[in-house]
C-alpha cells in the first residue's frame, strides 16, 4: 500500500501530513509506505517551512530531511491512493488525472486550510487536522485489509 498526500507547495501541509502518517501509521503496525508532493514548483528541492518544522517537532514528529517535490501525473500510477489537502489541490489533480485516476480530498468532506500566510495558530491547527485524518485513514485501511482477508 502506497499513499501520496498532496498540497500546493509541498513545504507545510503535506509534508506534515506525510510525517504524521508515517509515525502512525508505523504505531499502529500497518505496513504503508507515505510520500508527498506539490501541485506546484515553487519550492522544489527545498527543505519543508520553518515554522512547519517547528511545530512539527514540538509535536515528536521530524521534517528535517524532508525536500519538496513537484506532483507528476505518473505519481497516479504508483500510488494506491493520491490525497489533496484541499479541494484546489484537488481540481489541480483531476486536471492531470488519467481516465480511472480517483484523487480524493485527505479528510472527508473536508479541507486542510493552508497556512502559508498565517500565524503559528494556523500550523498547529494543521497538526491538529492531520492527526484527526490519519486516525481515520488507520480505521477504514484496518476495515479493508479485515474485509480482504
Ligand atoms: P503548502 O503551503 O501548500 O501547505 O506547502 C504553501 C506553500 C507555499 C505557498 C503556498 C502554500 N506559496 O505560495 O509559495
Amino acid at each position: 500500500m502506497r499513499i501520496l498526500f498532496v498540497c500546493l507547495g509541498n513545504i507545510c501541509r503535506s509534508p506534515t501530513v506525510e510525517a504524521v502518517a508515517r509515525s502512525e501509521f508505523a504505531r499502529a503496525g500497518l505496513r504503508v509506505e507515505v510520500a508527498s508532493a506539490g501541485t506546484a514548483d515553487y519550492h522544489v528541492g527545498r527543505g519543508a517551512d520553518p515554522r512547519s518544522i517547528r511545530i512539527a517537532a514540538a509535536h515528536g514528529y521530524d521534517l528535517a530531511a524532508h525536500r519538496a517535490r513537484q506532483f507528476h501525473a505518473a505519481d497516479f500510477a504508483a500510488f494506491d491512493h493520491v490525497l489533496a489537502m484541499d479541494r484546489a489541490n484537488l481540481r489541480d489533480l483531476r486536471r492531470i488525472a488519467p481516465a480511472g485516476a480517483m484523487p480524493a480530498l485527505f479528510l472527508d468532506e473536508a479541507e486542510v486550510p493552508d497556512p502559508y500566510y498565517g500565524g503559528d495558530a494556523d500550523f498547529e491547527d494543521v497538526i491538529a487536522l492531520a492527526r484527526g485524518g490519519v486516525e481515520a485513514w488507520i480505521a477504514r485501511l484496518r476495515r479493508s485489509a479485515e474485509a480482504g482477508r
